[in-house]
C-alpha cells in the first residue's frame, strides 16, 4: 500500500509540478550552477528537472524524508549522472553546516513542516548551509486553498481534523520574518494564484487527494452521490473530466532570498 502511495504520488502530482517546472524556468534557471540541493524533493521529477538544467558541470543532491517517495526517485531517474537522492529533511541533509551549496530549491515544502521552531530551523539550516551570495528558492502554502477546504468538507467530512491538521500554514509575513531573522536578503516575495486542477474522471480527484494528504483523505468515503452533488457545485469540465477552479484569493508564496557576501 505505502509503494502504491509513492507511485500514486509520483503520477497525480503533475499540478504543483508544472507550477514548480514555470517557476524554474521563470526565476531559478538563471542563478543556477554547481551545487543544488532539492529539500523535500518527492519522487524526484522537478530535481531531475534541475539537474537536466544545470548540466554534466553542476550537481543536484535531493532529499525527501518519505522513503518510499525517495526509493520511486532513485528508480524513475537512474540514469541522470549528476542527480542523488537521499533521505533527508529540513533538519538533515548533507552538507548541513558546511556553505557547500549554490542554490537551495524547495517546492511546496515549508506548509509541512511542524510548527514555527522546526521552520526557524529551516531557515537556519538554509543559511548555514549556503555559499555566501547562494539563494534560495521557495514556494509555499501560507493557507489552505478554499477550493481543497471545499473537497475535503464535501467528500472527507468524516475526516475533516484530520485533513486540517496536516498543514502548518504561516502567513506570507511570518515566513519573511523568519527568513530575513536568520539572515537572508530577500529578493523577491509574492503570491501567486494556483493554476486550475484538472482531472481525466472521479477516480484521478479521488487518488490525487488521497496520495497528496499521506492516506489521510479516504477515497473510498467519496461515494458516487458525493461526487456528483460537489461537481454540479463545485467544478467544471468535459467528457468526464473534473476541473476544480480556485478563488481569486486561493493563492501560495513565492520566495527567492540570498545569503549575503561575506
Ligand atoms: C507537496 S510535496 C512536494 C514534492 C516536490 N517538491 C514536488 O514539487 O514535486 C511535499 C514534500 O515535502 C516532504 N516533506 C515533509 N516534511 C519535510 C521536511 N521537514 N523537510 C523536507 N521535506 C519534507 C514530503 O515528504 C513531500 O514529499
Amino acid at each position: 500500500m505505502m509503494n502504491k502511495m509513492a507511485e500514486g504520488y509520483q503520477q497525480n502530482s503533475r499540478w504543483q509540478r508544472n507550477g514548480g517546472k514555470r517557476f524554474v524556468q521563470n526565476e531559478v534557471a538563471p542563478y543556477l550552477s554547481n551545487d543544488i540541493l532539492d529539500l523535500g524533493c518527492g519522487t524526484g521529477e522537478l530535481s531531475a528537472y534541475l539537474a537536466e538544467l544545470v548540466g554534466p558541470k553542476g550537481r543536484v543532491l535531493a532529499v525527501d524524508p518519505d522513503k518510499e517517495r525517495i526509493r520511486v526517485a532513485q528508480e524513475s531517474h537512474k540514469e541522470i549522472e549528476n542527480l542523488t537522492f537521499a533521505e533527508g529533511s529540513t533538519s538533515s541533509f548533507p552538507g548541513l553546516g558546511l556553505e557547500t551549496y549554490n542554490v537551495i530549491f524547495s517546492n511546496f515544502v515549508l506548509h509541512w513542516v511542524k510548527n514555527i521552531e522546526e521552520k526557524e530551523k529551516a531557515f537556519q539550516n538554509m543559511f548555514r548551509s549556503l555559499k555566501p551570495t547562494g539563494k534560495i528558492f521557495l514556494r509555499y502554502g501560507d493557507r489552505l486553498p478554499i477550493t481543497f477546504d471545499r473537497v475535503f468538507r464535501e467528500l472527507n467530512p468524516e475526516n475533516m481534523d484530520r485533513l486540517l491538521n496536516l498543514f502548518e500554514h504561516e502567513t506570507r509575513p511570518v515566513i519573511e520574518k523568519l527568513c530575513e531573522a536568520n539572515g537572508f536578503r530577500i529578493l523577491k516575495s509574492f503570491d501567486e494564484k494556483h493554476d486550475d486542477l484538472v482531472f481525466e474522471n472521479g477516480e484521478g480527484l479521488r487518488l490525487f487527494f488521497w496520495a497528496t494528504t499521506n492516506g489521510v483523505f479516504d477515497p473510498q468515503l467519496v461515494t458516487e452521490e458525493r461526487l456528483e452533488k460537489f461537481c454540479a457545485r463545485y467544478s467544471s469540465g468535459e467528457n468526464g473530466r473534473i476541473k476544480l477552479h480556485f478563488e481569486e484569493n486561493d493563492t501560495f508564496s513565492v520566495l527567492v532570498a540570498e545569503k549575503p557576501a561575506d
